[in-house]
C-alpha cells in the first residue's frame, strides 16, 4: 500500500505516538503503560539474561523505542552505558524525568526516529527493543531491522520483544477493530505479524538468530503471544 511506504525518503506517519504520550502525561503517567500497569521489564530482562548472550556490564547499549525509559533505567542499573531513543518528544521527557528521579546517571535519552537514527554506526554492543517492532508497518519494518544491524558493532546482539500473530481475545479484536486481512488495528499502531514473517525479516536483514522463543507468560491480558528474539550481527 502506497501510504505504508517511504516516498522520496520522506516518512509517511501512519501513527504518531506523541499525542498518546501527551494524554498519558496529562493523566500523571510516566511511561507508555497507564493506570500503574507496568510492563514485565524484569521478566524480559531475566529471559534475555538467561540466554547468556548479552555483553557484560559497562558495554554500550541502545534502547530502541525506549518510551518512558523504564527498561533503559533497568539496563543502567545493571551497569550498562545506555542510550535510549524514541521519536516521541514527550516520551523522551518522561524518560529524562524518570532517570532524574531515580538518580541514574549512566543513561542518555534522545528524541530520534529509529527509522532515521542520528547515531554512530557500529557503535553498540547490544540493542534492546521492547514492544516497538509491532508498531511498524510495511517497509518500515525492514528499515528498523537494517538500522539495528547498522548500529551494532560486529557480533553485537539485538534483543527484542514483540507481539506476534493475530490476538486470540475476541473482545480486544473488536475493541481495537483489528482487521484480519491487513493485520492492523483501526488506529494502525499495532501490526500483528506472523511468526513466519518475523523469521523471514530477521533472515533478510542478515542477522543470525541466536534465540527465538514464543511466550505467553509475558503477554498482557489481551491474549497476544510475545516473541522474544536475540539475534547477532
Ligand atoms: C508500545 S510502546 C513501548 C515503549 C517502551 N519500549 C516500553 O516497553 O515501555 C512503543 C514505543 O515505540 C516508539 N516508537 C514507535 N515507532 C518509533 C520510531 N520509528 N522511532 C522511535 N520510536 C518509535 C513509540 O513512541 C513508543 O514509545
Amino acid at each position: 500500500m502506497e501510504d505504508e511506504e517511504n516516498i522520496s525518503g520522506k516518512r509517511i506517519i501512519y501513527y504518531d505516538h506523541e499525542p498518546a504520550y501527551q494524554a498519558l502525561r496529562q493523566k500523571g503517567e510516566s511511561g507508555w503503560r497507564s493506570g500503574g500497569k507496568s510492563a514485565p521489564f524484569n521478566l524480559y530482562w531475566n529471559i534475555f539474561k538467561a540466554c547468556e548472550l548479552l555483553p557484560p556490564p559497562k558495554a554500550r547499549v541502545l534502547d530502541f523505542g525506549c518510551g518512558g525509559g523504564e527498561f533503559s533505567l533497568l539496563l543502567a542499573q545493571k551497569g550498562y552505558q545506555v542510550i535510549g531513543i524514541d521519536y516521541s518528544r514527550t516520551a523522551v521527557q518522561m524518560a529524562e524525568e524518570n532517570a532524574k528521579r531515580a538518580r541514574i546517571k549512566n543513561v542518555k535519552f534522545y528524541c530520534q526516529d529509529a527509522l532515521k537514527p542520528d547515531l554512530k554506526f557500529s557503535s553498540f554492543d547490544a540493542i534492546f527493543s521492547i514492544a516497538v517492532l509491532h508498531c511498524l508497518l510495511g517497509q518500515d519494518r525492514m528499515t528498523y531491522w537494517n538500522n539495528a544491524k547498522k548500529l551494532l558493532k560486529k557480533e553485537g546482539v539485538l534483543a527484542l520483544a514483540t507481539m506476534v500473530d493475530f490476538p486470540k481475545d475476541k473482545n480486544w479484536i473488536k475493541e481495537l477493530k483489528i482487521n484480519k486481512r491487513t493485520r492492523t488495528d483501526a488506529l494502525r499502531h499495532r501490526y500483528f505479524a506472523s511468526e513466519k514473517q518475523i523469521r523471514a525479516e530477521l533472515e533478510s536483514a542478515g542477522l543470525e538468530m541466536l534465540y527465538f522463543a514464543r511466550r505467553n507468560d509475558v503477554k498482557d491480558k489481551k491474549g497476544c503471544d510475545d516473541l522474544i528474539i536475540i539475534a547477532q550481527k
